[in-house]
Protein backbone atom coordinates (compact mmCIF):
# COMPACT_ATOMS: atom_id res chain seq x y z
CA UNK A 1 0.00 0.00 0.00
CA UNK A 2 1.73 3.48 -0.98
CA UNK A 3 1.53 6.06 1.80
CA UNK A 4 1.28 9.12 -0.22
CA UNK A 5 -0.57 12.79 0.60
CA UNK A 6 -4.33 12.64 0.14
CA UNK A 7 -6.05 13.41 -2.96
CA UNK A 8 -9.40 14.65 -4.40
CA UNK A 9 -10.02 13.79 -7.95
CA UNK A 10 -13.60 14.65 -9.47
CA UNK A 11 -15.69 13.51 -12.36
CA UNK A 12 -18.32 16.03 -13.99
CA UNK A 13 -20.71 16.15 -16.94
CA UNK A 14 -24.13 15.52 -18.33
CA UNK A 15 -26.53 12.78 -17.87
CA UNK A 16 -25.23 9.67 -19.82
CA UNK A 17 -21.67 11.01 -20.03
CA UNK A 18 -19.89 7.70 -18.18
CA UNK A 19 -18.47 9.58 -14.92
CA UNK A 20 -19.24 6.61 -12.69
CA UNK A 21 -18.40 4.09 -15.00
CA UNK A 22 -14.86 6.26 -15.35
CA UNK A 23 -14.27 7.06 -11.97
CA UNK A 24 -14.37 3.20 -11.09
CA UNK A 25 -12.13 1.83 -13.81
CA UNK A 26 -10.03 4.99 -12.40
CA UNK A 27 -10.33 3.83 -8.78
CA UNK A 28 -9.35 -0.35 -10.02
CA UNK A 29 -6.26 1.18 -11.74
CA UNK A 30 -5.33 2.97 -8.86
CA UNK A 31 -5.88 0.44 -6.45
CA UNK A 32 -3.65 -2.15 -8.33
CA UNK A 33 -1.17 0.57 -8.21
CA UNK A 34 -0.95 0.34 -4.50
CA UNK A 35 -3.20 3.61 -3.62
CA UNK A 36 -6.03 3.26 -1.39
CA UNK A 37 -9.20 4.99 -2.70
CA UNK A 38 -12.80 5.55 -2.27
CA UNK A 39 -15.21 6.21 -3.97
CA UNK A 40 -18.26 9.14 -3.16
CA UNK A 41 -21.28 10.39 -4.71
CA UNK A 42 -23.16 13.45 -5.27
CA UNK A 43 -25.70 14.52 -3.61
CA UNK A 44 -25.35 11.62 -1.22
CA UNK A 45 -22.56 9.77 0.51
CA UNK A 46 -23.44 10.39 4.16
CA UNK A 47 -26.70 9.22 5.56
CA UNK A 48 -28.29 12.47 6.02
CA UNK A 49 -26.62 13.58 2.42
CA UNK A 50 -28.54 10.33 0.84
CA UNK A 51 -31.93 11.94 2.74
CA UNK A 52 -30.95 14.94 0.98
CA UNK A 53 -30.80 13.33 -2.41
CA UNK A 54 -34.30 11.80 -2.12
CA UNK A 55 -35.55 15.18 -1.79
CA UNK A 56 -33.75 16.34 -4.73
CA UNK A 57 -34.01 14.18 -6.75
CA UNK A 58 -37.62 12.69 -6.38
CA UNK A 59 -39.62 13.85 -9.26
CA UNK A 60 -42.86 14.90 -7.43
CA UNK A 61 -40.87 16.84 -5.03
CA UNK A 62 -41.83 21.17 -5.94
CA UNK A 63 -38.43 22.99 -4.89
CA UNK A 64 -37.84 26.62 -6.06
CA UNK A 65 -34.55 26.52 -7.87
CA UNK A 66 -32.69 28.35 -4.70
CA UNK A 67 -33.57 25.76 -2.19
CA UNK A 68 -32.74 23.34 -4.38
CA UNK A 69 -29.27 24.93 -4.84
CA UNK A 70 -29.22 25.22 -0.74
CA UNK A 71 -29.45 21.56 -0.60
CA UNK A 72 -26.67 20.30 -2.93
CA UNK A 73 -24.58 22.32 -0.79
CA UNK A 74 -26.06 21.44 2.56
CA UNK A 75 -25.27 17.54 1.30
CA UNK A 76 -22.05 19.01 -0.22
CA UNK A 77 -21.23 20.14 3.24
CA UNK A 78 -21.93 17.05 5.06
CA UNK A 79 -19.80 14.89 2.57
CA UNK A 80 -16.69 17.13 3.24
CA UNK A 81 -16.80 17.23 6.63
CA UNK A 82 -17.72 13.90 7.61
CA UNK A 83 -15.79 11.74 4.64
CA UNK A 84 -13.80 13.86 2.17
CA UNK A 85 -11.67 15.70 4.68
CA UNK A 86 -10.46 12.61 6.97
CA UNK A 87 -10.13 10.34 4.34
CA UNK A 88 -7.38 12.68 2.79
CA UNK A 89 -6.13 12.96 6.16
CA UNK A 90 -5.78 9.40 6.11
CA UNK A 91 -3.43 9.69 2.85
CA UNK A 92 -5.73 7.97 0.16
CA UNK A 93 -7.56 9.24 -2.39
CA UNK A 94 -11.29 10.04 -2.79
CA UNK A 95 -12.65 10.16 -6.14
CA UNK A 96 -16.23 12.17 -6.22
CA UNK A 97 -19.02 11.09 -8.83
CA UNK A 98 -19.90 15.00 -9.36
CA UNK A 99 -18.54 17.87 -7.34
CA UNK A 100 -18.68 21.74 -6.55
CA UNK A 101 -18.50 22.17 -10.56
CA UNK A 102 -22.20 20.64 -10.93
CA UNK A 103 -23.23 23.26 -9.24
CA UNK A 104 -21.91 26.03 -11.17
CA UNK A 105 -23.30 23.91 -14.60
CA UNK A 106 -26.68 22.74 -13.54
CA UNK A 107 -28.14 25.57 -10.76
CA UNK A 108 -25.74 28.21 -12.28
CA UNK A 109 -25.77 28.13 -16.77
CA UNK A 110 -28.76 25.38 -15.71
CA UNK A 111 -31.46 27.56 -13.51
CA UNK A 112 -29.56 30.86 -14.04
CA UNK A 113 -28.64 31.26 -10.36
CA UNK A 114 -25.78 34.06 -10.12
CA UNK A 115 -22.57 32.20 -10.54
CA UNK A 116 -20.48 34.41 -8.83
CA UNK A 117 -22.98 33.68 -5.36
CA UNK A 118 -22.56 30.35 -6.47
CA UNK A 119 -18.67 30.04 -6.16
CA UNK A 120 -18.68 32.21 -3.06
CA UNK A 121 -20.85 29.41 -1.60
CA UNK A 122 -19.15 26.63 -2.84
CA UNK A 123 -15.91 27.81 -1.28
CA UNK A 124 -17.45 28.08 1.85
CA UNK A 125 -18.58 24.59 1.76
CA UNK A 126 -15.91 22.98 0.40
CA UNK A 127 -12.53 25.13 1.95
CA UNK A 128 -9.05 24.90 1.01
CA UNK A 129 -8.58 21.28 2.30
CA UNK A 130 -11.25 19.33 0.56
CA UNK A 131 -10.85 21.31 -3.33
CA UNK A 132 -10.36 18.82 -5.41
CA UNK A 133 -6.43 18.61 -7.62
CA UNK A 134 -8.00 16.91 -10.59
CA UNK A 135 -11.34 17.03 -12.23
CA UNK A 136 -12.19 15.54 -15.43
CA UNK A 137 -15.29 16.80 -17.58
CA UNK A 138 -16.82 13.98 -19.75
CA UNK A 139 -18.33 15.85 -22.74
CA UNK A 140 -20.88 14.40 -25.06
CA UNK A 141 -24.08 15.61 -26.59
CA UNK A 142 -25.66 11.94 -26.76
CA UNK A 143 -28.18 12.71 -24.27
CA UNK A 144 -30.01 15.69 -26.43
CA UNK A 145 -32.20 15.79 -28.67
CA UNK A 146 -34.85 13.50 -26.77
CA UNK A 147 -36.16 13.70 -23.69
CA UNK A 148 -34.35 11.15 -20.77
CA UNK A 149 -36.59 8.94 -18.89
CA UNK A 150 -35.12 8.35 -15.87
CA UNK A 151 -37.43 8.96 -12.91
CA UNK A 152 -34.40 11.80 -11.29
CA UNK A 153 -36.40 15.45 -11.40
CA UNK A 154 -33.66 17.38 -12.95
CA UNK A 155 -32.56 15.03 -15.42
CA UNK A 156 -36.19 14.97 -17.10
CA UNK A 157 -35.71 18.55 -17.25
CA UNK A 158 -36.10 19.85 -20.98
CA UNK A 159 -33.06 19.77 -24.02
CA UNK A 160 -32.88 23.29 -23.51
CA UNK A 161 -31.94 23.41 -20.24
CA UNK A 162 -29.08 19.96 -20.75
CA UNK A 163 -27.89 22.59 -23.65
CA UNK A 164 -26.79 25.03 -21.04
CA UNK A 165 -25.54 22.57 -18.32
CA UNK A 166 -23.10 21.52 -21.34
CA UNK A 167 -22.24 24.86 -22.26
CA UNK A 168 -21.60 25.64 -18.33
CA UNK A 169 -19.14 22.58 -18.29
CA UNK A 170 -17.04 23.69 -21.25
CA UNK A 171 -17.04 27.41 -19.80
CA UNK A 172 -15.90 25.50 -16.36
CA UNK A 173 -13.02 23.78 -18.20
CA UNK A 174 -11.85 27.06 -20.14
CA UNK A 175 -11.70 29.54 -16.90
CA UNK A 176 -9.88 26.45 -14.74
CA UNK A 177 -7.66 24.87 -17.29
CA UNK A 178 -5.14 23.57 -14.72
CA UNK A 179 -7.36 21.81 -12.39
CA UNK A 180 -10.50 21.02 -15.29
CA UNK A 181 -9.58 18.75 -17.87
CA UNK A 182 -12.21 17.99 -20.93
CA UNK A 183 -12.57 14.59 -22.38
CA UNK A 184 -14.37 14.29 -25.09
CA UNK A 185 -16.79 11.15 -24.61
CA UNK A 186 -16.19 9.23 -27.94
CA UNK A 187 -14.87 6.15 -29.00
CA UNK A 188 -14.43 2.83 -26.46
CA UNK A 189 -15.11 3.17 -23.24
CA UNK A 190 -11.40 1.88 -22.76
CA UNK A 191 -9.55 4.37 -24.66
CA UNK A 192 -11.65 7.14 -22.91
CA UNK A 193 -10.18 6.01 -19.22
CA UNK A 194 -6.60 5.12 -21.11
CA UNK A 195 -6.60 9.60 -21.33
CA UNK A 196 -7.93 9.68 -17.80
CA UNK A 197 -5.24 7.57 -16.97
CA UNK A 198 -2.60 9.13 -18.41
CA UNK A 199 -3.56 12.15 -16.55
CA UNK A 200 -3.69 10.61 -13.66
CA UNK A 201 -0.47 9.36 -13.58
CA UNK A 202 1.50 12.50 -14.51
CA UNK A 203 -0.13 14.34 -11.33
CA UNK A 204 1.04 11.13 -9.13
CA UNK A 205 4.27 10.68 -10.84
CA UNK A 206 3.03 6.61 -11.28
CA UNK A 207 5.23 4.69 -14.53
P1 LIG B 1 -26.34 11.72 -10.80
O1 LIG B 1 -27.43 11.30 -11.71
O2 LIG B 1 -25.04 11.89 -11.46
O3 LIG B 1 -26.28 10.92 -9.54
O4 LIG B 1 -26.68 13.23 -10.33
C1 LIG B 1 -27.89 13.56 -9.83
C2 LIG B 1 -28.49 14.79 -10.50
O5 LIG B 1 -28.23 15.93 -9.67
C3 LIG B 1 -27.99 15.13 -11.89
O6 LIG B 1 -29.13 15.41 -12.68
C4 LIG B 1 -27.20 16.40 -11.69
C5 LIG B 1 -27.82 17.01 -10.46
N1 LIG B 1 -26.94 17.89 -9.65
C6 LIG B 1 -27.17 19.25 -9.63
O7 LIG B 1 -28.11 19.74 -10.28
N2 LIG B 1 -26.38 20.05 -8.86
C7 LIG B 1 -25.35 19.54 -8.09
O8 LIG B 1 -24.65 20.29 -7.40
C8 LIG B 1 -25.12 18.10 -8.12
C9 LIG B 1 -24.03 17.51 -7.29
C10 LIG B 1 -25.94 17.33 -8.92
Amino acid sequence: MKSKKGMLITFEGGEGCGKSTHANLLKDYLENKGFEVFVVREPGGTKTGEKLRQILLEEKSKISPFTELLIFLASRRELVVKVIEPTLREGKIVICDRFMDSTVAYQGYGRGIDITLINKLNNMVVGKKAFPKLTFVLDTDKHLGFKLKGEDRIEVENESFHKKVRKGYLEIAKQNPKRVKLIKVEGEIADIQKKIREIVEKHLHIE
